[in-house]
Protein backbone atom coordinates (compact mmCIF):
# COMPACT_ATOMS: atom_id res chain seq x y z
CA UNK A 1 0.00 0.00 0.00
CA UNK A 2 1.71 3.50 -0.86
CA UNK A 3 3.03 4.92 2.06
CA UNK A 4 3.74 8.86 1.06
CA UNK A 5 1.18 11.01 -1.11
CA UNK A 6 1.76 14.31 -2.21
CA UNK A 7 -1.95 15.44 -2.31
CA UNK A 8 -3.92 14.81 0.67
CA UNK A 9 -7.28 14.31 -1.02
CA UNK A 10 -5.97 10.96 -2.21
CA UNK A 11 -5.71 9.58 1.40
CA UNK A 12 -8.99 8.42 3.37
CA UNK A 13 -11.37 9.85 5.76
CA UNK A 14 -10.54 7.94 9.02
CA UNK A 15 -14.04 6.19 10.12
CA UNK A 16 -15.83 6.30 13.62
CA UNK A 17 -18.77 7.61 15.05
CA UNK A 18 -20.12 10.71 14.67
CA UNK A 19 -19.26 13.20 17.45
CA UNK A 20 -21.74 15.64 19.76
CA UNK A 21 -20.29 19.05 20.20
CA UNK A 22 -19.09 20.16 22.83
CA UNK A 23 -18.37 16.31 24.41
CA UNK A 24 -17.28 14.64 21.50
CA UNK A 25 -18.19 11.39 22.05
CA UNK A 26 -18.27 11.06 25.86
CA UNK A 27 -21.91 9.71 25.51
CA UNK A 28 -21.09 6.42 23.75
CA UNK A 29 -17.79 5.84 26.20
CA UNK A 30 -20.38 6.20 29.05
CA UNK A 31 -22.42 3.82 26.89
CA UNK A 32 -20.71 1.34 26.50
CA UNK A 33 -18.86 1.34 30.03
CA UNK A 34 -15.75 3.03 29.66
CA UNK A 35 -12.82 3.32 27.28
CA UNK A 36 -11.55 0.31 27.42
CA UNK A 37 -14.51 -1.36 26.30
CA UNK A 38 -15.52 1.59 24.06
CA UNK A 39 -11.93 1.13 22.26
CA UNK A 40 -13.17 -2.87 21.48
CA UNK A 41 -16.42 -1.87 20.08
CA UNK A 42 -15.07 1.08 17.95
CA UNK A 43 -12.19 -1.37 16.46
CA UNK A 44 -14.75 -4.49 15.81
CA UNK A 45 -17.33 -2.08 14.31
CA UNK A 46 -14.51 0.67 12.02
CA UNK A 47 -11.74 -1.88 11.70
CA UNK A 48 -8.11 -1.18 12.80
CA UNK A 49 -7.99 2.80 12.84
CA UNK A 50 -10.76 4.35 14.35
CA UNK A 51 -10.93 8.52 15.20
CA UNK A 52 -13.36 9.72 18.23
CA UNK A 53 -13.67 12.78 19.93
CA UNK A 54 -12.95 13.82 23.63
CA UNK A 55 -14.19 17.14 24.58
CA UNK A 56 -11.67 19.22 22.35
CA UNK A 57 -8.69 16.45 21.52
CA UNK A 58 -9.39 14.81 18.61
CA UNK A 59 -8.50 11.28 19.11
CA UNK A 60 -7.25 8.46 16.86
CA UNK A 61 -7.23 4.97 18.10
CA UNK A 62 -4.56 2.00 16.18
CA UNK A 63 -5.36 -1.24 16.90
CA UNK A 64 -2.92 -3.07 14.06
CA UNK A 65 0.46 -4.28 15.45
CA UNK A 66 2.29 -3.75 11.79
CA UNK A 67 0.51 0.03 11.80
CA UNK A 68 1.49 0.53 15.16
CA UNK A 69 5.45 -0.31 14.73
CA UNK A 70 5.37 3.34 12.70
CA UNK A 71 4.93 4.95 15.44
CA UNK A 72 7.47 3.59 17.97
CA UNK A 73 9.68 6.88 17.84
CA UNK A 74 6.73 9.09 19.18
CA UNK A 75 8.17 10.60 22.70
CA UNK A 76 4.97 13.07 23.49
CA UNK A 77 1.88 12.74 25.89
CA UNK A 78 -0.81 14.42 25.59
CA UNK A 79 -1.02 16.87 28.81
CA UNK A 80 -4.81 16.37 29.24
CA UNK A 81 -4.88 12.86 29.79
CA UNK A 82 -2.59 13.15 32.97
CA UNK A 83 -3.85 16.61 34.09
CA UNK A 84 -5.19 15.44 37.14
CA UNK A 85 -1.45 14.07 38.76
CA UNK A 86 0.11 17.43 37.83
CA UNK A 87 -0.54 18.66 41.55
CA UNK A 88 1.91 15.60 42.88
CA UNK A 89 4.53 17.01 41.18
CA UNK A 90 7.26 19.72 42.16
CA UNK A 91 9.64 19.44 39.46
CA UNK A 92 7.38 19.16 36.40
CA UNK A 93 4.85 16.51 35.63
CA UNK A 94 6.88 13.02 35.08
CA UNK A 95 4.35 11.27 32.12
CA UNK A 96 4.19 14.87 30.16
CA UNK A 97 7.69 16.18 30.65
CA UNK A 98 9.19 16.93 27.00
CA UNK A 99 11.54 15.25 25.32
CA UNK A 100 14.52 16.99 25.99
CA UNK A 101 13.79 16.46 30.31
CA UNK A 102 12.69 12.71 29.49
CA UNK A 103 15.46 11.10 27.64
CA UNK A 104 18.14 11.95 30.59
CA UNK A 105 15.53 11.60 32.71
CA UNK A 106 14.44 7.63 31.44
CA UNK A 107 18.09 6.65 31.48
CA UNK A 108 19.18 6.99 34.76
CA UNK A 109 15.83 5.48 35.98
CA UNK A 110 16.24 2.34 33.88
CA UNK A 111 19.87 2.22 35.27
CA UNK A 112 18.41 2.43 39.17
CA UNK A 113 15.48 -0.01 38.07
CA UNK A 114 15.79 -1.40 34.99
CA UNK A 115 18.86 -3.46 36.66
CA UNK A 116 19.11 -7.04 37.82
CA UNK A 117 20.94 -6.89 40.59
CA UNK A 118 18.64 -3.90 42.33
CA UNK A 119 15.65 -6.72 41.63
CA UNK A 120 18.01 -9.22 43.54
CA UNK A 121 18.91 -7.04 46.32
CA UNK A 122 15.31 -6.60 46.94
CA UNK A 123 13.96 -10.11 46.20
CA UNK A 124 14.98 -11.32 50.15
CA UNK A 125 12.67 -8.90 51.24
CA UNK A 126 9.29 -9.10 48.85
CA UNK A 127 9.35 -12.67 49.57
CA UNK A 128 8.98 -12.27 53.19
CA UNK A 129 6.71 -9.87 52.65
CA UNK A 130 4.64 -12.63 49.75
CA UNK A 131 4.80 -15.11 52.60
CA UNK A 132 3.41 -13.16 55.86
CA UNK A 133 0.50 -12.39 53.44
CA UNK A 134 -0.01 -16.21 52.08
CA UNK A 135 0.65 -17.23 56.43
CA UNK A 136 -2.33 -14.87 56.57
CA UNK A 137 -4.73 -16.49 53.97
CA UNK A 138 -3.75 -20.11 55.50
CA UNK A 139 -4.89 -18.54 59.12
CA UNK A 140 -8.07 -17.04 57.42
CA UNK A 141 -9.20 -19.86 54.68
CA UNK A 142 -11.57 -18.36 53.61
CA UNK A 143 -13.43 -15.90 51.33
CA UNK A 144 -10.72 -13.54 49.74
CA UNK A 145 -11.08 -10.57 47.81
CA UNK A 146 -7.64 -10.92 46.01
CA UNK A 147 -7.57 -7.50 44.07
CA UNK A 148 -7.76 -5.76 47.51
CA UNK A 149 -5.90 -7.86 48.81
CA UNK A 150 -2.59 -8.21 46.08
CA UNK A 151 -2.74 -4.19 45.35
CA UNK A 152 -2.19 -3.94 49.10
CA UNK A 153 0.91 -6.46 48.97
CA UNK A 154 2.24 -5.07 45.80
CA UNK A 155 2.14 -1.65 47.30
CA UNK A 156 4.21 -2.53 49.96
CA UNK A 157 6.47 -3.91 47.40
CA UNK A 158 6.83 -1.43 45.69
CA UNK A 159 7.27 1.14 48.72
CA UNK A 160 9.65 -1.12 50.03
CA UNK A 161 11.89 -1.20 46.69
CA UNK A 162 11.59 2.64 46.57
CA UNK A 163 12.37 3.77 50.10
CA UNK A 164 14.02 0.32 51.42
CA UNK A 165 13.34 -1.85 53.97
CA UNK A 166 13.81 0.59 56.77
CA UNK A 167 11.47 3.20 55.78
CA UNK A 168 9.50 1.60 53.07
CA UNK A 169 8.34 -1.30 55.80
CA UNK A 170 6.42 1.31 58.20
CA UNK A 171 3.03 1.28 57.82
CA UNK A 172 2.35 4.68 58.28
CA UNK A 173 4.40 5.15 54.63
CA UNK A 174 2.38 3.02 52.78
CA UNK A 175 -0.72 4.29 54.55
CA UNK A 176 0.64 7.88 53.38
CA UNK A 177 0.94 6.50 49.74
CA UNK A 178 -2.46 4.65 49.49
CA UNK A 179 -4.43 7.15 50.50
CA UNK A 180 -2.51 9.98 48.59
CA UNK A 181 -3.21 7.67 45.58
CA UNK A 182 -6.56 6.83 46.98
CA UNK A 183 -7.77 10.55 47.15
CA UNK A 184 -6.38 11.77 43.35
CA UNK A 185 -7.93 8.69 41.68
CA UNK A 186 -11.46 9.34 43.61
CA UNK A 187 -11.09 12.64 41.99
CA UNK A 188 -10.92 11.88 38.84
CA UNK A 189 -13.51 9.06 38.63
CA UNK A 190 -16.02 10.49 40.40
CA UNK A 191 -15.77 9.60 44.16
CA UNK A 192 -15.54 12.29 47.31
CA UNK A 193 -11.79 14.17 47.54
CA UNK A 194 -10.91 15.84 50.55
CA UNK A 195 -8.24 18.51 49.46
CA UNK A 196 -7.01 18.90 53.00
CA UNK A 197 -6.28 14.91 53.61
CA UNK A 198 -4.57 14.32 50.27
CA UNK A 199 -1.97 17.60 50.96
CA UNK A 200 -1.61 16.04 54.34
CA UNK A 201 -0.58 13.14 52.74
CA UNK A 202 1.77 14.10 50.14
CA UNK A 203 3.15 16.32 53.02
CA UNK A 204 4.15 13.19 54.55
CA UNK A 205 5.42 11.66 51.75
CA UNK A 206 7.65 14.10 51.05
CA UNK A 207 9.20 15.03 54.29
CA UNK A 208 9.61 10.99 54.71
CA UNK A 209 11.38 10.83 51.17
CA UNK A 210 13.91 14.36 51.94
CA UNK A 211 14.45 12.32 55.43
CA UNK A 212 15.88 9.47 53.44
CA UNK A 213 18.17 11.58 51.51
CA UNK A 214 19.16 13.62 54.48
CA UNK A 215 20.10 10.49 56.63
CA UNK A 216 22.17 9.39 53.67
CA UNK A 217 21.49 5.75 53.75
CA UNK A 218 23.73 3.44 51.61
CA UNK A 219 21.72 1.15 49.21
CA UNK A 220 18.66 1.50 51.07
CA UNK A 221 16.49 1.63 47.63
CA UNK A 222 15.80 3.79 44.52
CA UNK A 223 15.73 7.24 46.29
CA UNK A 224 18.90 6.40 47.85
CA UNK A 225 20.44 5.06 44.28
CA UNK A 226 19.38 8.42 42.25
CA UNK A 227 20.43 10.25 45.15
CA UNK A 228 23.69 8.90 44.47
CA UNK A 229 23.32 9.85 40.92
CA UNK A 230 23.32 13.56 41.71
CA UNK A 231 19.76 14.12 41.61
CA UNK A 232 18.08 16.93 42.34
CA UNK A 233 15.86 16.24 45.60
CA UNK A 234 12.57 17.94 44.24
CA UNK A 235 13.19 15.24 41.06
CA UNK A 236 13.72 12.62 43.08
CA UNK A 237 10.33 12.89 45.39
CA UNK A 238 8.77 13.19 42.49
CA UNK A 239 10.23 10.23 40.97
CA UNK A 240 9.37 7.97 44.00
CA UNK A 241 5.87 9.14 43.62
CA UNK A 242 5.40 8.04 39.89
CA UNK A 243 6.76 5.00 40.47
CA UNK A 244 4.93 3.85 43.28
CA UNK A 245 1.56 5.30 41.62
CA UNK A 246 3.08 2.96 38.67
CA UNK A 247 3.56 0.00 40.23
CA UNK A 248 0.38 -0.27 43.00
CA UNK A 249 -2.09 -1.44 41.62
CA UNK A 250 -0.75 -2.68 38.35
CA UNK A 251 1.27 -5.80 39.77
CA UNK A 252 -1.29 -6.70 42.12
CA UNK A 253 -3.99 -6.52 39.24
CA UNK A 254 -1.65 -8.56 37.17
CA UNK A 255 -1.93 -11.60 39.62
CA UNK A 256 -5.46 -11.52 40.99
CA UNK A 257 -6.40 -11.65 36.80
CA UNK A 258 -4.15 -14.66 36.58
CA UNK A 259 -5.64 -16.13 39.58
CA UNK A 260 -9.42 -15.49 38.03
CA UNK A 261 -8.59 -17.10 34.85
CA UNK A 262 -6.51 -20.38 36.41
CA UNK A 263 -9.74 -20.52 38.26
CA UNK A 264 -11.36 -21.02 35.23
CA UNK A 265 -9.37 -23.30 33.78
CA UNK A 266 -7.81 -26.08 36.20
CA UNK A 267 -6.21 -28.00 33.44
CA UNK A 268 -3.37 -24.59 33.05
CA UNK A 269 -3.40 -24.63 36.92
CA UNK A 270 -2.15 -27.94 37.67
CA UNK A 271 0.29 -27.73 34.54
CA UNK A 272 2.04 -24.64 36.61
CA UNK A 273 1.35 -26.50 39.91
CA UNK A 274 3.45 -29.40 38.66
CA UNK A 275 6.33 -26.83 37.12
CA UNK A 276 6.50 -25.54 40.48
CA UNK A 277 6.25 -28.46 42.63
CA UNK A 278 9.31 -29.96 40.30
CA UNK A 279 11.28 -26.84 40.87
CA UNK A 280 10.69 -25.67 44.01
CA UNK A 281 10.22 -29.56 45.80
CA UNK A 282 9.07 -28.17 49.46
CA UNK A 283 10.15 -24.73 49.82
CA UNK A 284 7.27 -22.19 49.42
CA UNK A 285 8.93 -19.88 47.03
CA UNK A 286 11.30 -19.70 44.29
CA UNK A 287 14.57 -18.47 45.09
CA UNK A 288 15.39 -15.65 42.32
CA UNK A 289 18.08 -17.06 40.42
CA UNK A 290 15.17 -19.93 40.14
CA UNK A 291 12.42 -17.42 38.34
CA UNK A 292 14.58 -17.47 34.98
CA UNK A 293 13.88 -21.67 34.86
CA UNK A 294 10.37 -21.20 35.75
CA UNK A 295 9.28 -20.78 31.86
CA UNK A 296 5.44 -22.26 32.16
CA UNK A 297 4.93 -19.26 35.15
CA UNK A 298 6.25 -16.95 32.31
CA UNK A 299 3.60 -17.89 29.68
CA UNK A 300 0.59 -17.96 32.21
CA UNK A 301 1.60 -14.47 33.50
CA UNK A 302 2.24 -13.34 30.19
CA UNK A 303 -1.15 -14.71 28.52
CA UNK A 304 -3.62 -13.09 31.56
CA UNK A 305 -1.82 -9.76 31.14
CA UNK A 306 -2.64 -10.30 27.14
CA UNK A 307 -6.51 -11.40 28.26
CA UNK A 308 -6.68 -8.68 31.04
CA UNK A 309 -3.97 -5.80 30.06
CA UNK A 310 -3.61 -4.37 33.60
CA UNK A 311 -2.94 -0.50 31.36
CA UNK A 312 -5.56 -1.40 28.85
CA UNK A 313 -4.48 2.25 27.21
CA UNK A 314 -1.67 4.25 26.30
CA UNK A 315 -1.48 7.49 24.78
CA UNK A 316 0.94 10.00 22.24
CA UNK A 317 0.07 13.11 20.72
CA UNK A 318 1.70 13.62 17.10
CA UNK A 319 4.37 16.24 16.86
CA UNK A 320 4.35 16.15 13.08
CA UNK A 321 1.90 14.48 10.54
CA UNK A 322 1.43 10.88 10.36
CA UNK A 323 0.66 8.61 7.56
CA UNK A 324 -0.49 5.26 8.37
CA UNK A 325 -1.87 2.98 5.88
CA UNK A 326 -4.59 4.75 3.98
CA UNK A 327 -4.71 7.77 6.22
CA UNK A 328 -3.26 11.15 7.06
CA UNK A 329 -3.00 11.81 10.95
CA UNK A 330 -2.73 15.75 11.51
CA UNK A 331 -0.12 17.13 13.86
CA UNK A 332 -1.41 17.68 17.38
CA UNK A 333 -3.89 14.61 17.27
CA UNK A 334 -3.90 12.51 20.31
CA UNK A 335 -3.05 9.11 19.27
CA UNK A 336 -4.53 5.90 21.41
CA UNK A 337 -2.48 2.56 21.86
CA UNK A 338 -6.09 0.10 22.69
CA UNK A 339 -3.94 -2.34 24.52
CA UNK A 340 -6.55 -4.18 25.31
CA UNK A 341 -8.47 -4.41 21.84
CA UNK A 342 -4.48 -5.08 20.38
CA UNK A 343 -4.32 -7.76 22.71
CA UNK A 344 -7.84 -8.88 21.20
CA UNK A 345 -7.69 -8.58 17.74
CA UNK A 346 -8.56 -11.90 16.14
CA UNK A 347 -6.36 -11.52 13.02
CA UNK A 348 -2.97 -12.06 15.13
CA UNK A 349 -4.99 -13.73 18.46
CA UNK A 350 -6.89 -16.53 16.98
CA UNK A 351 -9.91 -17.15 19.61
CA UNK A 352 -8.69 -14.04 21.33
CA UNK A 353 -11.44 -15.00 24.46
CA UNK A 354 -9.45 -17.96 24.90
CA UNK A 355 -6.67 -18.67 27.40
CA UNK A 356 -3.80 -20.73 26.63
CA UNK A 357 -0.36 -19.94 27.98
CA UNK A 358 1.00 -22.19 24.71
CA UNK A 359 0.34 -19.33 22.59
CA UNK A 360 4.21 -17.70 23.81
CA UNK A 361 5.98 -20.41 23.42
CA UNK A 362 9.43 -19.45 21.78
CA UNK A 363 8.40 -20.38 18.23
CA UNK A 364 4.68 -18.92 18.43
CA UNK A 365 5.61 -15.49 19.84
CA UNK A 366 8.66 -15.83 17.09
CA UNK A 367 5.28 -15.74 14.42
CA UNK A 368 3.81 -12.33 15.47
CA UNK A 369 4.14 -8.68 14.93
CA UNK A 370 6.51 -7.12 17.54
CA UNK A 371 3.74 -5.24 18.56
CA UNK A 372 0.92 -7.68 19.38
CA UNK A 373 1.55 -8.07 22.87
CA UNK A 374 2.34 -4.61 24.46
CA UNK A 375 1.09 -4.64 28.45
CA UNK A 376 3.91 -2.14 29.02
CA UNK A 377 3.71 0.13 26.14
CA UNK A 378 6.06 0.59 23.68
CA UNK A 379 9.02 3.15 22.16
CA UNK A 380 10.53 6.18 24.43
CA UNK A 381 8.12 6.28 26.68
CA UNK A 382 7.26 2.40 27.90
CA UNK A 383 7.15 1.56 31.19
CA UNK A 384 10.20 1.53 32.79
CA UNK A 385 9.08 -0.90 35.34
CA UNK A 386 8.41 -3.71 33.15
CA UNK A 387 11.65 -5.97 34.04
CA UNK A 388 10.80 -5.18 38.28
CA UNK A 389 7.14 -5.61 37.60
CA UNK A 390 7.72 -9.35 35.82
CA UNK A 391 9.70 -10.17 38.81
CA UNK A 392 7.53 -9.23 41.42
CA UNK A 393 4.00 -10.81 39.48
CA UNK A 394 6.14 -14.43 38.75
CA UNK A 395 7.22 -14.09 42.77
CA UNK A 396 3.56 -13.77 43.72
CA UNK A 397 2.04 -15.90 41.52
CA UNK A 398 4.32 -19.08 42.50
CA UNK A 399 3.75 -18.65 45.77
CA UNK A 400 -0.34 -18.62 46.29
CA UNK A 401 -0.82 -21.27 43.46
CA UNK A 402 1.93 -23.43 44.93
CA UNK A 403 0.60 -22.73 48.40
CA UNK A 404 -3.35 -22.86 47.73
CA UNK A 405 -6.21 -24.05 45.80
CA UNK A 406 -8.95 -21.05 44.20
CA UNK A 407 -12.61 -21.52 43.93
CA UNK A 408 -14.46 -18.75 42.86
CA UNK A 409 -17.27 -17.33 44.88
CA UNK A 410 -20.70 -18.68 43.56
CA UNK A 411 -22.88 -16.46 41.50
CA UNK A 412 -19.87 -13.62 42.30
CA UNK A 413 -19.64 -11.73 38.94
CA UNK A 414 -16.26 -10.61 37.77
CA UNK A 415 -16.92 -7.42 35.79
CA UNK A 416 -13.68 -5.60 34.52
CA UNK A 417 -14.20 -1.44 34.23
CA UNK A 418 -11.40 0.82 33.91
CA UNK A 419 -9.95 3.23 37.21
CA UNK A 420 -6.56 3.73 36.38
CA UNK A 421 -5.77 0.57 35.72
CA UNK A 422 -8.08 -2.30 34.46
CA UNK A 423 -9.97 -3.13 37.87
CA UNK A 424 -12.81 -5.92 39.11
CA UNK A 425 -15.87 -3.86 39.65
CA UNK A 426 -17.06 -5.79 42.99
CA UNK A 427 -13.50 -7.11 43.14
CA UNK A 428 -12.57 -10.62 42.22
CA UNK A 429 -13.64 -13.37 45.40
CA UNK A 430 -12.67 -16.70 46.27
CA UNK A 431 -12.65 -19.19 48.42
CA UNK A 432 -8.78 -19.96 49.38
CA UNK A 433 -7.91 -22.59 51.37
CA UNK A 434 -4.12 -24.40 51.69
CA UNK A 435 -3.61 -27.50 49.07
C1 LIG B 1 1.94 -5.34 35.67
C2 LIG B 1 2.63 -4.27 35.98
C3 LIG B 1 2.70 -3.05 35.11
C4 LIG B 1 2.09 -2.78 33.91
C5 LIG B 1 1.16 -3.67 33.11
C6 LIG B 1 2.53 -1.46 33.50
C7 LIG B 1 2.12 -0.83 32.34
C8 LIG B 1 2.51 0.43 31.95
C9 LIG B 1 2.05 1.09 30.75
C10 LIG B 1 1.08 0.49 29.72
C11 LIG B 1 2.65 2.29 30.70
C12 LIG B 1 2.49 3.32 29.59
C13 LIG B 1 3.47 2.94 28.51
C14 LIG B 1 3.38 3.74 27.25
O1 LIG B 1 2.86 4.88 27.25
O2 LIG B 1 3.86 3.22 26.20
C15 LIG B 1 3.49 2.42 31.87
C16 LIG B 1 4.25 3.51 32.17
C17 LIG B 1 5.06 3.59 33.27
N1 LIG B 1 5.26 2.60 34.21
FE1 LIG B 1 4.42 0.78 34.29
N2 LIG B 1 3.38 -0.96 34.44
C18 LIG B 1 3.51 -1.90 35.44
C19 LIG B 1 4.30 -1.81 36.57
C20 LIG B 1 5.15 -0.79 36.82
C21 LIG B 1 6.09 -0.74 37.92
C22 LIG B 1 6.28 -1.86 38.96
C23 LIG B 1 6.75 0.46 37.82
C24 LIG B 1 7.84 1.01 38.69
C25 LIG B 1 8.70 0.28 39.34
C26 LIG B 1 6.24 1.15 36.66
C27 LIG B 1 6.66 2.40 36.23
C28 LIG B 1 6.17 3.07 35.13
C29 LIG B 1 6.58 4.43 34.77
C30 LIG B 1 7.58 5.30 35.53
C31 LIG B 1 5.87 4.75 33.60
C32 LIG B 1 5.93 6.05 32.81
C33 LIG B 1 6.85 5.87 31.62
C34 LIG B 1 7.33 7.16 30.97
O3 LIG B 1 6.54 8.08 30.78
O4 LIG B 1 8.54 7.25 30.66
N3 LIG B 1 5.27 0.38 36.07
N4 LIG B 1 3.39 1.25 32.61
Amino acid sequence: MAKHRGVSSEFRTIPGPVPTPPNGNLADIAAAGGLHTFQLELHERYGPVARFDLPGTRVVSVADPELLAATSRINRRPQELFEFLSPLFEAGNLQTIGEDEHVPWRRLLLSALGNHRSHEAHFGEFTRLTLDLADRWAAHAGEISLQEELSELSLRLIVEFAMGSEVGSAQRTSTAFRDLIAEYLGRQYGSEFSEAHAAEMLAHVRRTITGILDAGQPGAGLVTMLAESGWDPARIRDTALVVVMAGYHTSGVAVSWALHLLAHHPEVAQRLRDELDRVLGDRPAPAYDELKSLDYLERVVKEAMRRYPPGPYAARELPEDLVLDDYLIPAGTTLMYPIWAIHLNPAYWPEPERFDPDRFTAAEAQRRPKFAFIPFGFGPRSCEGAALAMVEIKLMLAVLVKRFDFVPVPGHEVTPVERFVLWAQDDIRMTVSPR
